[in-house]
């Protein structure tokens, strides 16, 4: 099983200087191949530091960066990219207006003809575009609507398709659900294990323990720059984990999605959840009842 597999990507002692400022201190991690890994901490710990190393945006001061075993230095995204690994941001670098199959191929729009009469080749975007979508378990019946009128969740999912279609063997989540309710936060966690089914290896950043552990195999836990280490479910509890992540005042901010809950609760009534979305609404009441006991106390 590829779980046990060699890592596909590890960072080994990666340290990151922004001038005086340290970044990254020392950060080891690895990923395998059908696992998703959280990657969490507070503001300022790190997260995007390091996963734009891993993408190619920075480049480590000190440490080793290897790709399916062999050591590589990346000078640029293209180069991440050409091995496979994919990192979908939150402003997401889509383009409105235009239509979902046609930023589905932005940057590598399939063409027909020839010379002056080459163009874009609309039917073929169109038909992958849908087909692509639909392995993902969402329905586009018309991929020439503009992506604008897409759903926050429904334009990760756009972003999560097109970086598993063009040969994605890593995927980089850098908060995908922050700015989503719990309904479509359900809809890109369901994504991601999607992405897993398909044996890709994923790093997902949140803020969020309770999204963290409806999907995450393992867990890395950051803090001004060092890592706490990495840890499997069993290993770490979630209300471990929510104390390594946060303070108190952040169990409050919590608080309001927790009221949440009773909407995805509606949906279970319904009938209408999945594996993920129970888990997040399991990981939801947990932490639920973590915070009363924390009011109490
Ligand atoms: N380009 C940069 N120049 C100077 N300092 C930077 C730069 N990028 C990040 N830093 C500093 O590095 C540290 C880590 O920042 P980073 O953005 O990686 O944190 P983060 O964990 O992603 O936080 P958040 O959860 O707020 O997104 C911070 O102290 C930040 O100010
Ligand atoms: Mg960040």
């Amino acid at each position: 099983m590829s779980k046990n597999g060699n890592p596909i990507i590890e960072v080994r002692n990666i340290t990151k200087y922004f001038g005086s400022v340290i970044a990254l201190n020392g950060v080891s991690m690895a990923v395998r191949s059908g696992e998703v890994m959280c990657l969490l901490g507070d503001n300022g710990a790190g997260k995007s530091t390091l996963i734009k190393t891993l993408a190619g945006v920075h480049q480590q001061s000190e440490g080793e960066y290897f790709v399916e075993g062999q050591e590589v230095h990346f000078d640029s995204p293209r180069d991440a990219l050409d091995h496979g690994i994919a990192t979908v941001y939150q402003d997401l670098a889509m383009i409105p207006l235009m239509s979902i199959s046609r930023n589905f191929f932005l940057g590598s729009e399939p063409t027909k003809g020839s010379g002056l009469f080459k163009r874009f080749d609309v039917k073929f975007a169109d038909r992958v575009a849908k087909a692509e979508m639909a392995k993902m378990g969402i329905d586009i019946r018309d991929p020439s609507q503009p992506v604008g009128t897409l759903s926050g969740g429904e334009r990760q999912s756009v972003a999560i398709a097109r970086a598993v279609y063009f040969g994605a063997k890593v995927l980089i989540l850098d908060e995908p659900t922050a700015a989503l309710g719990v309904k479509q936060a359900g809809t890109v966690l369901r994504y991601i294990a999607q992405a897993r089914a398909r044996n890709l290896g994923v790093i997902f950043i949140t803020h969020n323990p309770h999204h963290a552990y409806a999907v995450g195999d393992k867990f890395t836990i950051l803090k001004r720059g060092r890592t706490f280490g990495t840890f499997t479910k069993d290993e770490l509890s979630r209300e471990e984990m929510v104390r390594m992540m946060s303070g108190a005042d952040e169990l409050d901010a919590l608080s309001h999605e927790l009221q949440e809950f009773e909407h995805a609760d509606k949906l279970h009534g319904e009938g209408k959840m999945s594996e993920v979305d129970h888990a997040l609404a399991a990981s939801l009441e947990e932490g639920e009842s973590l915070l009363n006991s924390k009011k109490e106390q």
